[in-house]
């Protein structure tokens, strides 16, 4: 992939409260990212997100999938919202829908997600009760690439958590949110700047492929 030129025109879509958006607004403000949120869309309404891109100066969009028959029909607006504003770069921050393979097609090399376990262990939801039901040592998460398939796309970065024996499943997932506050910025920083590619389903940073867990972040 080539540099984005000048700065990155970034879309992040949510469905809450934005934790990880407010630290990609942060990024942008300060340059670490070279990049600016050009519009932020929810499936939710009152997602506290959105007021955290207001707060911004961010344009918003609400499209609410209740309204939807279908999926497919979902899809079709979002992608018709979105490239409105002819992004580099899109942005899964907490979006809890999964997207039809059509709509990801458009965004190869593009789209990137944020997970919170260390994948391919625990896709899909309740990922920290899970991993302490199976009485995990280390819990954490990561940004990966999205492809058609659901959290499985190849992984960037990944960052790891101790699990003790006295966390429950909200105290793992505030230790985690920590990390991920962290590494999403990394990695959005890394992709304007022209370092990431997808290239034949695998990720690369500098030209150099990844291992199949990204980059660990220890
Ligand atoms: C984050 O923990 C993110 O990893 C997770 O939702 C939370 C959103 O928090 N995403 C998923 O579970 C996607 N499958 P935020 O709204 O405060 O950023």
């Amino acid at each position: 992939m080539h540099k984005i030129s000048q700065s990155a025109k970034i879309v992040v879509l949510i469905s809450g409260g934005g934790s990880n958006l407010q630290s990609i607004i942060d990024a942008c403000q300060s340059q670490f990212i070279k990049g600016h949120i050009q519009r932020v869309i929810s499936n939710r309404p009152h997602a506290f997100g959105l007021e955290r891109a207001r707060q911004a100066g961010i344009e918003t969009r609400c499209i609410d999938h209740t309204h939807f028959d279908s999926r497919q029909a979902f899809d079709a607006e979002l992608l018709r919202i979105i490239l409105e504003v002819r992004p580099d770069i899109v942005v899964l921050a907490g979006f809890m829908r999964i997207l039809t393979a059509e709509f990801v097609n458009n965004f190869e090399g593009k789209l990137l997600n944020i997970h919170p376990s260390l994948l391919p262990n625990y896709p899909g939801l309740n990922t920290h009760q899970r991993a302490i039901d199976d009485q995990q040592k280390e819990g954490g998460v990561t940004v990966h690439f999205v492809t058609a398939e659901l959290d499985g796309g190849p992984s960037i970065l990944q960052a790891r958590v101790t699990i003790e024996s006295t966390d429950d499943a909200k105290s793992l997932a505030a230790k985690v949110l920590v990390e991920e506050h962290k590494i999403y910025p990394q990695v959005l920083s890394w992709l304007a700047d022209g370092r990431l590619s997808l290239i034949d389903g695998d990720a690369y940073f500098d030209q150099r492929k990844l291992p199949t867990e990204g980059y660990r972040d220890d």
